[in-house]
C-alpha cells in the first residue's frame, strides 16, 4: 500500500526549532506504544498520567490558531469523512476539539489526565470521558474516525473502534519537533501490523504535520 505525499500548505509558516533533547526521548516513548507490545505498561501510564496532571493548568497557553490549522487541513485533504461520530484521543484541555466539532455529528474526547479533562470547555456534541486509549470503553466498530492531535497511537484500538473504512487522523502541531510524534511511515506501518491499510495520505501545513490512514473493509 503506497503512502500518497500531499504538497505541503503554507510551507512558509516559521518552522519550530527546538533542541532534540526536547523531543526525542518522548518520541521514543511514543514509538515503544505503537510498535512494541508491552509499550505501554501501568508504570508508564502512572508517569503519562502525572505528567499531563501537572501540565494542565498552563496548557491553555499553547493554543493558537496555528496549532489549529494542521488539524483542519488533515480533516479536508486527508479525506476523513464529514458527519458520524469521531473519538479525540488525549484531548487535553479540548484545544483541538472544536476542529473536531465542527466536521463530525458528535466528537467523544478522551483523556487519562483529569486535570487537563477538567478545563476543558463543554460543547453541544462533545462528550468528555477519563479514560486510557489502549483500553477504550468503547464497543467494535463504533466511530468513523479516530483523531490523535500530539496524541499516542495505540493501532490495535484504533482499529477495534473504527468502523470498516474508517481512517486514524495523526496530527504533530509542531511536526518532527513534536514531543508525541511518529514519522507518517511509521504511522501507517504501526497500523498495518493490526490491520489492513486501505490507503494512506500525509502533508504538512504551517509548521505541523499529519498522516491519514483509512483501514480496510
Ligand atoms: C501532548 S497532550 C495533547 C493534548 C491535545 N490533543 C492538544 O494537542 O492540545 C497529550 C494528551 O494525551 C493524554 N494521554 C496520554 N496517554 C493517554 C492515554 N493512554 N489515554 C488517553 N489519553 C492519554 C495526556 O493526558 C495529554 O492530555
Amino acid at each position: 500500500m503506497a503512502l500518497t505525499y500531499l504538497e505541503p500548505l503554507s510551507p512558509g509558516s516559521a518552522a519550530v526549532d527546538r533542541p532534540p533533547e526536547a523531543y526525542l526521548p518522548m518520541q521514543e516513548v511514543t514509538r515503544q506504544i505503537a510498535f512494541e507490545e508491552g509499550g505501554w505498561h501501568p508504570e508508564r501510564m502512572a508517569k503519562v498520567t502525572e505528567l499531563f496532571d501537572g501540565l494542565a493548568a498552563e496548557w491553555h497557553s499553547r493554543g493558537g490558531v496555528e496549532r489549529l490549522a494542521p488539524t483542519r487541513d488533515a480533516l479536508e485533504r486527508g479525506g476523513a469523512p464529514a458527519g458520524g461520530r469521531a473519538l479525540e484521543v488525549g484531548s487535553g484541555t479540548g484545544i483541538q476539539t472544536e476542529v473536531l466539532r465542527s466536521r463530525f455529528d458528535a466528537v467523544l474526547s478522551v483523556d487519562l489526565s483529569s486535570k487537563m479533562l477538567a478545563r476543558a470547555p463543554r460543547r453541544a456534541g462533545v462528550l468528555l470521558l477519563r479514560a486510557d486509549a489502549s483500553r477504550l470503553p468503547l464497543k467494535e466498530a463504533s466511530v468513523e474516525a479516530v483523531v490523535c492531535v500530539n496524541a499516542y497511537l495505540f493501532p490495535a484500538e484504533c482499529a477495534r473502534v473504527l468502523v470498516p473504512g474508517g481512517r486514524v487522523v495523526f496530527v504533530s502541531t509542531s511536526g518532527a519537533s513534536t514531543p508525541i510524534y511518529l514519522p507518517p511511515e511509521d504511522v501507517v506501518a504501526a497500523l498495518a501490523a493490526v490491520a489492513e491499510v486501505a490507503e494512506a495520505t500525509t502533508s504538512c501545513c504551517g509548521s505541523g504535520s499529519w498522516t491519514v490512514v483509512a483501514l480496510g473493509r
